[in-house]
C-alpha cells in the first residue's frame, strides 16, 4: 500500500512508540489521527507543521466502546476514511501474581486487548467497504516468552497475538490485513519507570546489549502497513531477545 495521502489513525500517540509511528507515518506523506486520553496539546500538533499533511487530534478511552466508536466516526468525518488503524496505546500494572488483584488484572486486558477490539470493530466496516485496510497491533515479547510480575500485561500481549491471527483469516478475502509487532525493551515513559538495577539486568538479557528506540519500531509499523502480501505475523523488534 503506498502510504502517501493515506489516513493513519494511531492510539496513544501523545508520547512513546506511538508519537514515533505517527511521526514516521508523517514523513511518508500520510494524514494522522493522534490520541490519548488526555487532551492533544497545540504543541504536539505543532511537530508536524513541516510534513505537509494532515494531523487531527482525537482523545479519547479506547477501552470504552462507545469512545472508540466516538472516535473513528471523528476521524472519518475528518479525512473521510481510516485507511491504517495502528492499536499501540497500552499500560503496564506489574504485581506479583500472588498479590494481584482481579482488578488489577483486568483493567490492563480492558485497555490493552479490549481497547484493541474496540477499535479495530469500529474501523472494519469501512475498511472491509473499502477492500482495502491495514490493522497493526502492538503486542510485544512479553506476549510471547512472559515475565515476573506481568501476568496480566503478559496475558493481553499474548492475547493480542491470537485476535491478529483471527481478524486476520477473516478479513484477508477482503483486502484487510492485519498484523502485529512485538517490540522488547524500547526506551519510553513506560520503560523510565522501571529501576535502574532492573533495566541494567533486563539489557543484559538483550543479545545487543542495548535498549530499543520507539523510531525502530515505527520503521516496522510503516513496513507493516506498506506491504501488500503480509498478514496474519507477528514480528518482533528485539534485539534477538525472542530468537529461537
Ligand atoms: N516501551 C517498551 O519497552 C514496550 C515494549 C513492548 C511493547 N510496548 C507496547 O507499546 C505500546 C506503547 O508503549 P510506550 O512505551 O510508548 O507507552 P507510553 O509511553 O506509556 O505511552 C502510552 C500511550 O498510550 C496512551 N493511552 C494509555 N491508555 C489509553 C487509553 N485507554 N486510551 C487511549 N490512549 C491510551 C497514553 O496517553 P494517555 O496517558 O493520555 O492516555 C500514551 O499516549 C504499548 O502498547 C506497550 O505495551 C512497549
Amino acid at each position: 500500500m503506498e502510504l502517501k495521502n493515506k489516513n493513519v489513525f494511531v492510539t496513544g500517540s501523545t508520547r512513546g512508540i506511538g508519537l514515533a509511528v505517527a511521526h514516521k507515518f508523517a514523513s511518508l506523506g500520510a494524514n494522522v489521527v493522534l490520541n490519548g486520553r488526555s487532551e492533544i496539546s497545540e504543541d504536539l500538533l505543532a511537530q508536524f507543521a513541516d510534513y505537509g499533511v494532515t494531523v487531527v487530534g482525537i482523545s479519547g478511552d479506547i477501552s470504552n466502546g462507545e469512545d472508540a466508536k466516538r472516535m473513528v466516526a471523528e476521524a472519518i468525518e475528518n479525512l473521510g476514511s481510516v485507511d491504517v488503524l495502528v492499536n499501540n496505546a497500552g499500560i503496564t500494572n506489574d504485581k506479583l501474581m500472588l498479590k494481584m488483584s482481579e482488578e488489577d488484572f483486568e483493567r490492563v486486558l480492558k485497555i490493552n486487548l479490549t481497547g484493541a477490539f474496540n477499535m479495530t470493530q469500529a474501523v472494519l466496516k469501512p475498511m472491509s467497504k473499502a477492500r482495502q485496510g491495514a490493522i497493526i497491533n502492538m503486542s510485544s515479547v512479553v506476549g510471547i516468552m512472559g515475565n515476573i510480575g506481568q501476568a496480566n500485561y503478559a496475558a493481553s500481549k499474548a492475547g493480542l497475538i491470537g485476535f491478529t491471527k483471527s481478524v486476520a483469516r477473516e478479513v484477508a478475502a477482503r483486502g484487510v490485513r492485519v498484523n502485529a509487532i512485538a517490540p522488547g525493551f524500547i526506551e519510553s515513559d513506560m520503560t523510565d519507570a522501571i529501576p535502574e538495577k532492573m533495566k541494567d539486568a533486563m539489557i543484559a538479557q538483550v543479545p545487543m546489549k542495548r535498549i530499543g528506540q520507539a523510531e525502530e519500531v515505527a520503521e516496522v509499523a510503516a513496513f507493516l502497513a506498506s506491504q501488500e502480501y503480509l498478514t496474519g505475523q507477528t514480528i518482533a523488534i528485539d534485539g534477538g531477545m525472542t530468537m529461537q
